[in-house]
């Protein structure tokens, strides 16, 4: 059976509710402070587990980071591949405001600390096919992307957040890339999604792209074919860990066989859940939360799709 692992981040998200976000200069006080379990990885590894599929994660825990740790385990999340670091855990400063905008700051802290032998270790325990699923909040990534491609391993690349991207990062050794609009900017230089697609289609034709637009909805390019779907019509209430819940959703029905269309439906489903509450993993709904979602949508998602060949 096709293994999952996750290589990622473990941060606690300090949640702020503002009135506005903050400008340079300012000082306001914050109306609501709350603390959730978060980081990339770990939202990603919550959500594929809640998809209902069985999830490995490895990466760098730091101190006082129990919480994150009790996190994993109630998602049945194996943590045998945990490294204890002793720095500080990552942490995140996060301001939503009464829209839902938010505005993140991200101390990476133990997330930092994966070394050449932990990738070795971690990796002797998978094999060609199982899937690794990788975000941009850990270092030695092109390293990591190396070494598992040349082990067969599918990957599955979130390269967020951007600004910190490599240029160098090795994406033609990538099998499916889940970009939004402002990282596929960053790596095509085009702005618009048409444009964005074109040119991975071209220059890394055997890389499959999902390319998530927020209200815009998403789309999927494999080969030839390209996807549209909206998104749920839903009242947003903070969006942090929505594109964490979208590819975990969609990579867990993957890993289930499910088509690319209904991998791409659910995705969508789970992440109208995931903004309809606050927090990053804690707004991950169920499976059954999300197929709820998907079936009072689907009529609407099925009547605004788009499939075309190109
Ligand atoms: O994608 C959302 C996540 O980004 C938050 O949980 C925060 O930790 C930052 O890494």
């Amino acid at each position: 059976m096709q293994k999952c692992l996750v290589f990622g981040s473990l941060n606690l998200d300090y949640f702020y509710s503002v009135d506005h976000i903050l400008n340079p200069k300012e000082t306001q006080s914050a109306r609501q402070m709350q603390c959730f379990c978060g980081g990339k990885g770990l939202n990603q590894a919550v959500a594929l587990s809640q998809g209902g599929a069985s999830v490995y994660f490895a990466g760098c825990l730091g101190q006082a980071s129990s919480l994150l740790t009790d996190t994993l385990a109630h998602y049945h999340i194996h943590t045998d591949l945990l490294r204890l670091v002793d720095q500080p855990a990552g942490h995140a400063i996060i301001q939503v405001d009464d829209s839902g905008q938010n505005a993140i700051l991200v101390y990476p802290g133990s997330n930092f600390s994966i070394t050449s032998a932990q990738i070795d270790e971690t990796l002797a325990h998978f094999q060609a096919g199982d899937l690794l699923v990788i975000q941009n909040e850990i270092n030695r990534l092109d390293e990591l992307i190396h070494k598992a491609h040349a082990q067969g391993l599918t990957i599955a690349l979130n390269p967020s957040p951007t600004p910190a991207v490599p240029e160098w990062l090795p994406l033609n050794e990538v099998d499916l890339l889940f970009i939004n609009e402002v990282e596929g900017a960053f790596f095509s230089g085009q702005s618009e999604p048409e444009a964005i697609l074109n040119y991975f289609a071209e220059t890394f034709p055997d890389v499959q792209i999902i390319l998530t637009l927020g209200e815009q909805g998403s789309c999927l390019q494999a080969g030839r074919k390209r996807l549209t779907l909206p998104c749920c019509p839903v009242e947003v209430v903070d969006t942090v860990g929505a594109g964490d819940t979208f590819t975990g959703f969609f990579l867990a029905a993957k890993l289930a066989g499910h088509q690319d269309l209904d991998c791409l439906a659910i995705a969508t489903a789970a992440s109208g859940c995931a903004v309809m509450r606050k927090g990053a993993s804690a707004s991950i709904p169920t499976l059954s939360e999300a197929q709820g979602m998907l079936n009072r949508y689907r009529d609407y998602l099925w009547s605004k799709k788009t499939e075309v060949a190109f």
